[in-house]
């Protein structure tokens, strides 16, 4: 066998500062505050999300990451041989490794908005799997993007995989245009691998965002140190408060954070101001049961080809197809 040496290339669309400070503002300017959950990911805030995900009442991570191991290679079989293995929000890229292992693709190309992490990651895997073209995109994949080349030629299908219930942070609105915007990006024969957390007890779900240790309330509370840092804001992060809740009306969980009393705050130059009590919405976590996931993925142009789900019924997995249209 023939080993040729590590392929791994970096391309730089990281959204500027510019968008983030629109972000805020236009967010802050809301009746109802609000911030995108995109912007909790500096490297403080990957640090505290990777603590959030060895958390006991955490068992979204935990659980995906053990079917990852138990039918990775099932998986594989569905995905085939011959797929670009893109990737959106890839992180670390821990339960990726998983799947690298039992598909063996030519190629990997991992999207992530955390350039830092991702130029870490892609060295690593660079040297895990020394026969893997990695194409690493620092990019924000909820903008509309274009993928770069890549080398290999043996390439048949692309196949996207969304794992980690990512997908909850979206409405179920927002959830189905880009599942429609994945359909027309992978084109015919194409396919997609998503990891959906399901539906369950409140309590269960409550716990899991409102952890006993307070890591949860750090990461929260992270996205106001970093908008105070990076774009001269003056928020006291000791008069807000973590607060996390699962809505049975919208099927999510919604984390906020709330204004301790009455305050003003200046961001980039613009004054907000709080009452007390009222909130800023940082994040959206959906919850869907199988049936309703399947729907949705219907309605946007795939085949549900195969879920799996753990004994405890906690997280699903689904295998979509995006079916060649004969002429
Ligand atoms: C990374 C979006 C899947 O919604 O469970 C964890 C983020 N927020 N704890 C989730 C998160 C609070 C996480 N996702």
């Amino acid at each position: 066998m023939n080993s040729t040496p590590s392929r791994i290339s970096f391309h730089d669309f990281k959204p500027d500062t510019g968008s983030f400070c629109e972000d805020v503002l236009n967010g802050l300017a809301q009746p109802q505050k609000e911030l995108p959950p995109k912007y909790f990911y500096d490297p403080r805030g990957c640090e505290l999300f990777e603590a959030i995900c060895e958390l006991p009442e955490y068992y979204l991570t935990r659980t995906e990451t053990a079917m990852m191991q138990r039918l990775a290679p099932e998986m594989a079989r569905c995905l085939g041989e011959g797929c670009v293995l893109v990737e959106y929000g890839s992180g670390n890229s821990r339960k990726t490794r998983i799947l690298l292992e039992a598909l063996r693709p030519p190629v990997y190309m991992p999207i992530d908005i955390a350039g830092d992490q991702l130029r870490a990651t892609a060295a690593e895997l660079g040297q895990v799997f020394p026969r893997l073209e990695v194409v690493a995109v620092c990019a924000d994949y909820t903008r509309s993007l274009s993928f770069p080349e890549w080398k290999s030629g043996d390439v048949r299908r692309t196949v996207v995989y969304f794992p980690g219930s990512t997908i909850g942070n979206l409405t179920q609105a927002e959830a189905l245009a880009f599942l429609r915007n994945t359909v027309s990006l992978v084109g015919d024969g194409g396919a997609m691998l998503v990891g959906v957390d399901l539906k369950k007890d409140r309590k269960v779900l409550d716990a899991a965002y409102d952890d006993a240790r307070g890591v949860t309330a750090e990461f929260n509370l992270n996205l106001l140190r970093r908008i105070n840092r990076e774009l001269g804001a003056d928020f006291d992060p000791a008069r807000f408060r973590h607060r996390a809740f699962y809505s049975e009306e919208w099927s999510r969980i919604e984390m906020h954070l709330v204004s301790v009393g009455a305050q003003r705050v200046s961001v980039a130059g613009r004054r907000f101001d709080f009452r007390d009590g009222e909130t800023i919405h940082t994040e959206n976590s959906c919850k869907y049961s199988v049936a309703e996931f399947r729907e949705l993925a219907r309605q946007a142009g795939f085949r549900s080809a195969q879920t799996w789900t753990d004994a405890d019924h906690l997280f699903s997995v689904h295998y979509l197809e995006c079916l060649r249209v004969s002429p």
